[in-house]
């Protein structure tokens, strides 16, 4: 059951709690909301950019860790770059040339990575204050996230409904649904940009962590990390995470596709059956910790990126720093510049459709 505990109390097993986190810049309260499963993991998101704050899952004795990357308070959040935890929209990665045509009409967007656009422009849905409710949930505790972005919001058209519903299960899952509908023929591409370390965040680097991606292609990009078109194969390449393999067995390795990500940064092509739910994307293990993450999603592509950008200058949760390549994303997603590749899946939501996908992170253990 889904219960509402005081303030201050100490969260119970299977609670949801609510407590103050801050202000926006213009002075709003913004929250968090403390989601702790039976056996006593632990998710805490906010409404300010709906980020994940913190999880905590069990290693192979049950100790406690927070794997994902954030800050104490409302104030990291509002002035953070590099999209900890965050709701990305309305459309995550990158629209080249800041610009795409539908129907005809060319819409011009905000250019704030480079020459292109990057998770939704200057003001995306990581800088939006949602609305926050709590749902009831049979297997778990779940909190509703929703938001209207306004028709030319950051250049993209139509009235967009947005709603987020985290789930976190009692199998230590957690599971994000996104919905959306609109008014006038838009483009919508929404991830989560979890920045994870399995052994706990501001604990080093995931170099060691082995994981697998289930992908036999990826989409190489050009300098400006914008898909060329092209579908390669991972097969002979440091793409190729088939088998699992360490983060950092082939990461420096001399490939121009490295080279231009500066590590890994790259969308893969997921092995999917289509028309069916979630399917398994990637697996990852902490081999110290024994913690396992699987990702499963209906969405056809996942971005990989190991953090290239963090430069340790960031403070985060608890005074930790956060060194390059200390975390991993794991995006799910459409492929980057959907809107200006006629052959990526669209990204097209049309009025009168509801666009809906599911990722669902799985964490267990193994020995
Ligand atoms: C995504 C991008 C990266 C980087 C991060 C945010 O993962 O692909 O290049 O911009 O977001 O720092």
């Amino acid at each position: 059951m889904t219960t509402l505990a005081p303030l201050g109390a100490t969260p119970q097993f299977g609670s949801t709690t609510k407590k103050p986190f801050g202000k926006t810049p213009d002075g709003q309260p913004v929250d968090l909301y403390v989601l702790t499963n039976k056996p006593g993991a632990e998710a805490s998101i906010t409404n300010y950019g709906g980020a994940i704050v913190s999880l905590k899952v069990p290693d192979h004795h049950g100790k406690l860790a927070d794997v994902i990357l954030g800050y104490d308070n409302a104030d990291g959040y509002v002035n953070d770059k590099a999209y900890f935890g965050a709701l990305v929209g309305r459309y995550g990665n990158r629209i080249g040339h800041a610009q795409f045509v539908l129907d005809g009409k060319t819409y011009t967007l905000a250019k704030n990575n480079g020459g292109n656009t990057l998770h939704g422009g200057v003001k995306g849905f990581n800088k939006a204050l949602w609305a926050a409710k709590i749902l009831p949930a049979k297997d778990g505790q779940s909190l509703e996230l929703s938001y209207l972005s306004k028709d030319g919001e950051e250049g993209f058209p139509g009235n967009l409904k947005v709603s987020v519903v985290y789930t976190l299960t009692d199998t230590n899952a957690l599971k994000i649904e996104y919905s959306a509908t609109t008014d006038k023929k838009t483009l919508v591409n929404l991830t989560s940009h979890g920045y994870f370390n399995l052994a706990g965040q501001g604990s080093g680097d995931i170099l060691g962590h082995l994981l697998m991606i289930n992908a036999d292609q990826f989409t190489p990009v050009d300098s400006g990390l914008i898909p060329t078109g092209e579908l390669r194969d991972v097969m002979d390449t440091p793409f190729d995470f088939r088998k699992p393999t360490a983060i950092g067995a082939r990461v420096d390795q001399p490939d121009e596709q490295l080279k231009l990500g500066g590590g890994y940064d790259h969308n893969f092509v997921l092995r999917m059956p289509m028309d069916k739910g979630e399917s398994l994307a990637a697996r990852i293990l902490d081999p110290a910790s024994g913690r396992v993450m699987e990702v499963w999603t209906t969405e056809p592509g996942i971005q990989f990126y190991t953090g290239n950008f963090l430069d340790g200058t960031t403070v985060g949760k608890g005074g930790r720093t956060y060194p390059r390549r200390s975390a991993f994303c794991l995006e799910t997603q459409h492929f980057p510049d959907s809107p200006n590749q006629p052959k990526f899946p669209s990204t097209v939501l049309n009025p009168g459709a509801r666009y809906h996908t599911i990722t669902t992170y799985k964490f267990s253990v193994e020995k």
